[in-house]
């Protein structure tokens, strides 16, 4: 049968994931997939750098609207982040040019999402996203697919790695905020912009993209009432474990009488909780659903290969035609955001 033709845009840390697992894994690709799935052209900014892979068969594009219009590629990959600029750029023109697309970019839904989705749903086509929340972690499909049968009452975890390394490590060797924060600065953990991490914005991203999806209702990202780490002191960590608590910079979307509340912020959990338990960069996502009742899904939330496991069963999913309405729509809302007190940025 006809491969199934990928254009990757952004040869970074999961681009170049993605491009290993396709290079690796080509047979059990195609079983799983039930057709070939071949790279057929790649973007980034510089065509010298060294990737430490041949790519020398996929055709290069320098700018990557080019590449989401070509008519070799099925699905646009976009992997290369931003909010705005190239990334939406790119997704805008391969919906116009009747592409698929599967992006890990969670700042590009919480803001673009809703409209990116309803404009690829008036093409016929889909917009996947399982690597922009939680990594590794297959989140979204556990709500689409294994829970789909159930009310969704609650959303809640803890869905920024960083943030998690930086207030396990403040505890663990009593070092005040500003030196773990620096730690984490060195380690390369923290994004361009740290506040996007330690201001819980980037988790805040993920919890509307997870509300939306769980509550079948638009992304609000704007809704998401938001609080981030960067008042926490190792005296409020030394007090926390005092009374058997710890602070999680933790995601709660919920269902109230007043509608559908987002928080992202500093919680005390009990220690010997899962969540208290997790450590350093790790996720942990716990879904409530009325039939199931709880659900507890732990793992890598970034990196390599995490993150590209997460694409390609986008990609997969795909192949096999799998084809769900990605957001809920405003005409058949199930629940409505109840604004935040100060609007998310
Ligand atoms: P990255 O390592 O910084 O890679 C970004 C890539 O995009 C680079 O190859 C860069 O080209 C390319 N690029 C940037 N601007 C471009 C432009 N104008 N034209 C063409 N190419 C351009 O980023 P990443 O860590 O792979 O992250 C990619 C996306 O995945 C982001 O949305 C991020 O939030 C999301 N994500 C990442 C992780 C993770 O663990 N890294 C986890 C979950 C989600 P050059 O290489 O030439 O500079
Ligand atoms: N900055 C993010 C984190 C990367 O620390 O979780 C993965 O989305």
């Amino acid at each position: 049968s006809q491969p199934l033709r990928l254009g990757i845009a952004g040869l970074g840390t999961v681009g170049m994931g993605v491009v290993k697992i396709v290079q690796a894994h080509g047979d059990l690709l195609a079983l799983r997939a039930g057709r070939p799935i071949a790279i057929t052209a790649v973007s980034a900014r510089d065509r010298t750098k060294n990737r430490d892979a041949d790519l020398s068969g996929y055709a290069w594009e320098t700018d990557p609207v080019a590449l989401a219009r070509r008519p070799d590629v099925d699905i646009l990959i976009e992997v290369m982040g931003g909010e705005n600029g190239p990334a939406k750029a790119a997704t805008e023109a391969a919906i116009a040019a009747g592409k698929d697309i599967v992006t890990a970019n969670k700042a590009l839904l919480a803001h673009h999402g809703q409209a990116l989705a309803e404009a690829a749903e008036a093409a016929g086509r889909v917009i996947r996203f399982e690597a922009a929340v939680a990594g590794g972690i297959p989140v979204i499909k556990a709500l689409t697919e294994g829970l789909a049968g159930n009310a969704i009452r609650r959303v809640m975890g803890v869905m920024n790695g960083t943030c998690n390394y930086i207030l396990t490590r403040m505890e663990s060797a009593g070092l005040p905020y500003d030196h773990v924060f620096e730690e984490a600065r060195q380690l390369g953990y923290l994004e361009a912009d740290p506040n996007l991490d330690v201001g819980g914005i980037d988790a805040g991203h993920k919890l509307s993209l997870l509300a939306a999806i769980g509550f079948g209702t638009r992304v609000s990202f704007g809704a998401v009432e938001l609080e981030g780490i960067g008042r926490i002191s190792i005296d409020d960590i030394r007090r926390a474990a005092d009374m058997g608590y710890r602070i999680k910079l933790l995601g709660v979307a919920q269902m109230t009488g007043r509608g559908l509340e987002q928080r992202m912020s500093p919680c005390l959990v009990p220690a010997d909780s899962p969540l208290g338990q997790l450590q350093g960069g790790t996720n942990m996502v716990v879904l409530e659903g009325d039939s199931v009742g709880q659900i507890v899904l732990r793992g890598p939330g970034a990196g390599q290969g995490p993150t590209a496991s997460a694409v390609m069963s986008d990609v997969i999913d795909i192949a096999r035609g799998i084809r769900l309405p990605t957001f809920g729509q405003p005409a058949t809302t199930l629940a409505e955001p109840i604004p935040a007190k100060a609007a998310a940025p």
